[in-house]
């Protein structure tokens, strides 16, 4: 099983992307609205076909990208009945088991932090996602959202505790920059219940902890009952064309596109001039500008088009892409794969 971890910097969430390696079938456990360009340019890349989007829980500290992730690829959103949100297309219940490929995760139902709070545990129990039940050397908060310290108690040490002590503790939230824990380091070392804690202990610990509401409580709660159908997008896809944001974060363009609408864009080559009039030749009405020359003349480029940049093999017109953007051009797209794929397309010049 292929485990990518991804984090968001502004609500500090990990979200999770599970792929099963024989079928490509995956699920993404907390994706997060303002990350799904990202999220997304990776499932694209890796081949995977997203079923299933997953919460651990109602966040209160972020927008779910789940329906975001269902309008690109087809995702069926999971979330815990519990909480009766809308668009929920898989009610989870404990002791479910959710399928993908060969792979596959237990439902385990871990409320405390909210009442609708589950953990996924990986059916060999080597890994657990336990959202905000269970943090590294942390728990979450118990004192909005139904959450209940009791609760919460118990649901470690009875769901989550009892794992293997080599079990992979992936949590929703750090900090302080730390990735994973084990079931064995947190029983030890969980400084509000681990070693010897008992249930006033933790009670008396969460009770004190004096916390201010997260900022975005009051947006985050109520798009999330929606699943973040009802959430406002930041970054819309551009109209001009499809442009596809890259993993590597670079704006591409598909060559056929460009073929059918040649004349609705600005094309700028940013090769040599050897290599402009050499053997793969260029795209007609192209204006030759050499990457090394690129950003004292930014100025030359009519910003009233969208522009498509273009080298060899769209590595130069990349970085040509990020210059541009950085020089405050939002409409602007490498030609992917270059004047190379071009012209294995057998497509115009
Ligand atoms: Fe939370």
């Amino acid at each position: 099983m292929v485990i990518r971890q991804h984090f968001d910097p502004v609500s500090s969430t990990y979200s999770y992307l599970l792929i099963d390696p024989a079928s490509r079938d995956a699920v993404l456990i907390d994706p997060v609205l303002e990350q799904h360009t990202r999220d997304a340019a990776l499932i694209r890349e890796l081949g995977a076909h997203l079923l299933f989007t997953l919460e651990t829980h109602c966040h209160a500290d972020h927008v779910t990208g789940a329906w975001r992730m269902k309008q690109a690829f087809g995702s069926r959103i999971g979330l815990a009945a519990a909480y009766g949100a809308r668009n929920v297309d898989l009610p989870l219940e404990h002791g479910m088991v959710v399928r993908f490929g060969e792979s596959a995760l237990e439902v385990r139902a871990t409320p405390g932090h909210t009442a609708g709070c589950l953990s996924f545990l990986s059916p060999d129990h080597r890994f657990v996602f336990t959202g905000d039940a269970l943090l590294v050397r942390a728990v979450g908060r118990t004192d909005f959202q139904q959450g209940n310290a009791a609760q919460l108690f118990e649901s470690v040490r009875t769901q989550l505790f009892t794992l293997p002590g080599t079990c992979v503790v992936y949590p929703a939230h750090d900090y302080e920059g730390r990735t994973s824990s084990t079931i064995g380091e947190e029983r030890l070392f969980n400084p509000r219940l681990g070693g010897e804690a008992r249930r006033e202990d933790f009670v008396g610990y969460m009770e004190n902890l004096g916390l201010p509401h997260p900022k975005l409580m009051a947006v985050a709660v109520p798009a999330n009952m929606s699943c973040g159908r009802d959430a406002e997008v930041s970054e819309p896809q551009p109209s001009w064309g499809p442009v596809v944001e890259s993993y590597a974060g670079v704006p591409e363009i598909a060559p056929e596109w460009l073929s059918r609408h040649r004349d609705e864009v600005e094309l700028v080559d940013v090769r040599s001039r050897a290599e402009f009039e050499g053997e793969l030749g260029h795209l007609e009405g192209a204006m030759l500008l050499p990457l090394e020359e690129l950003r004292a003349r930014v100025d030359e480029l009519a910003a009233s088009r969208p522009i498509v940049l273009i080298c060899q093999t769209g590595k130069r017109s990349a970085m040509a892409a990020t210059i541009l953007r950085k020089a405050g051009l939002p409409r602007v797209a490498n030609l992917a794969g270059g004047m190379a794929r071009w012209r294995k397309l057998g497509l115009p010049s």
